[in-house]
């Protein structure tokens, strides 16, 4: 099978969340697997380092058209050494910006460009893929597209759409004036994109795409829900007969505690004396007495749908309970100013690094014992998994991805502990029961031995991934 995978980030490129470490890492699983996969994103200059941009090779430009307008396209290629391919659509007054890869006036423009030059791009560079696995709102408008300008081209024709939501909470809501002269959406048209008087990307995405996946199986339940919709519960529940939900897995040779370089030992299941090291290093990295004391885990990004409003409510009780905490992140000026109140409050037990650093979130993940994810809404989530791998035992509210990836220790086979009400003391009393599971080391052990062998790799959901492919096709 040919299969384009269409994202607005990928790892090791552009990332700035989950969506980017799933866009390079499935694709690589479906390689793997024996199957031919692409990676089609945004060639973003000032973002992408240079030293990967020297390897890009030149293979086509032509006009794509913007409303009224048309637009300057390039496309370059490189081959990972994985053997997936990368097509970056390069654009500079688009893509070469200053300050990240989102968050820009224009970004309705930008990403309506490059959902329209990925379907220009298959005619120019003669690809027809029999699968373009579209994601998020940003790539949301490919099915879209695909449904009112290319459905009809002969060599198009076959081609079908997977739309995969990581998180319903960002749509692409825009007012309805942007239809004809920035998203080129004929006004007869308009429905297919329209929702609550809004244009709603995604809206259209759920409306056009042949099936709509999300990350994980609860959440693909949860957003039939208008607690966690954001307002397409409607759409969703109409469309529930092509939805579904896989659990993203996690790129297990980039996170891997036997040979990963950024610790200051490694170690396996087998033999785990490296974990020690590393919590000795991480404590001497983040300016706290070393102890034996249980260190909890956060990196988060500091926004208010991470449940940070639990973890303020009773972190002093934390704490008090005898914890140490190293924390890593940023966003909400609330909450990056609590925890900055906290490492003064308590120099000897709090440190908190604001900001993202991928070594500082390694050492964090291999150096801690516990690592604690009271989401209030989660799609996926990756870190739990990632903690699971480094040994580390996750403490988690018990939705979407989180539900699906950690067991509670109350039952057989548990790798963590959880929680089900968004309830500060719910929160606590899981945090507790952590507290004392760590005093008794033999039952401990056993637990971080589960942890780390739980798997969390690609194996399960990629076959997932290819059978639901393999069941479009059988359409044609
Ligand atoms: C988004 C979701 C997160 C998920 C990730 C990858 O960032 O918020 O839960 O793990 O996408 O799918």
């Amino acid at each position: 099978m040919k299969i384009l995978y269409a994202a607005s980030e990928a790892q090791p490129f552009a990332s700035s969340g989950g969506l980017a470490d799933v866009a390079g890492s499935l694709p690589k699983a479906l390689v793997k697997a024996g199957h031919e996969c692409s990676v089609v994103m945004p060639y973003y200059k000032n973002t992408i380092k240079p030293e990967q941009q020297k390897d890009f090779k030149f293979l086509k430009n032509f006009n794509v058209p913007v409303g009224w307008r048309t637009q300057y396209c390039g496309v370059f290629t490189y081959e990972s050494p994985e053997g997936v391919i990368y097509y970056f659509i390069d654009n500079e007054y688009y893509f070469k910006r200053d300050f990240g890869v989102y968050g820009y006036y224009d970004d309705a423009e930008r990403f309506a460009f490059f959902s329209r030059a990925v379907l220009e791009m298959l005619w120019h560079i003669d690809y027809t893929p029999d699968i373009i696995n579209s994601n998020d709102w940003q790539c949301a408008l490919i099915p879209v597209y695909y449904r009112i300008y290319y459905k009809y081209n002969h060599n198009l024709r076959n081609v079908r759409n997977v739309f995969t939501i990581h998180n319903i909470a960002y749509q692409g809501q825009y007012g309805l004036n942007l239809l004809e002269e920035i998203l080129s959406i004929p006004r007869h048209m308009a429905n297919i994109v329209e929702y609550d008087r809004d244009v709603n990307f995604m809206k259209g995405a759920i409306e056009t795409a042949d099936k709509v996946t999300t990350v994980s199986p609860t959440y693909a339940t949860e957003i039939l829900d208008p607690w966690f919709a954001h307002g397409l519960d409607r759409i969703l529940r109409s469309k529930q007969y092509k939805t579904c939900g896989f659990l993203n897995g996690i790129d297990t040779d980039m996170y891997n505690p036997s040979t990963d370089k950024d610790l200051a030992a490694n170690f396996r299941v087998n033999s785990k004396a490296g974990k020690k090291t590393c919590k000795t290093a991480l404590l001497g990295e983040a300016g706290l007495p070393d102890g034996d004391e249980p260190v909890i885990g956060m990196i988060t990004r500091l926004v208010e749908h991470k449940g940070l409003d639990l973890v303020k409510s009773v972190f002093d009780r934390i704490i008090g309970l005898g914890y140490k905490a190293v924390i890593l992140g940023s966003g909400d000026s609330v909450y990056e100013n609590f925890f900055n109140e906290m490492k003064y409050r308590y120099p000897e037990n709090v440190a908190f690094f604001c900001g993202f650093i991928p070594q500082l979130a390694k050492k964090i993940y291999a150096g801690s014992d516990m690592f604690l994810m009271p989401s209030k809404t989660e799609p996926c989530g990756l870190a739990q998994m990632i903690s699971l791998r480094y040994g580390t035992v996750p403490i988690v509210r018990a939705t979407g991805g989180l539900k699906d990836s950690i067991i509670d220790c109350g039952d057989s086979g548990g790798t963590g502990f959880t929680f089900l009400n968004y309830d500060a003391e719910d929160m606590f009393s899981a945090v507790h029961r952590a507290y004392d599971a760590y005093g008794d080391r033999k039952t401990w052990n056993a637990l971080v031995s589960r942890a780390m062998k739980a798997d969390f790799s690609w194996s399960v959901s990629a076959k997932l991934y290819i059978g639901l492919y393999e069941e479009l096709m059988s359409w044609n």
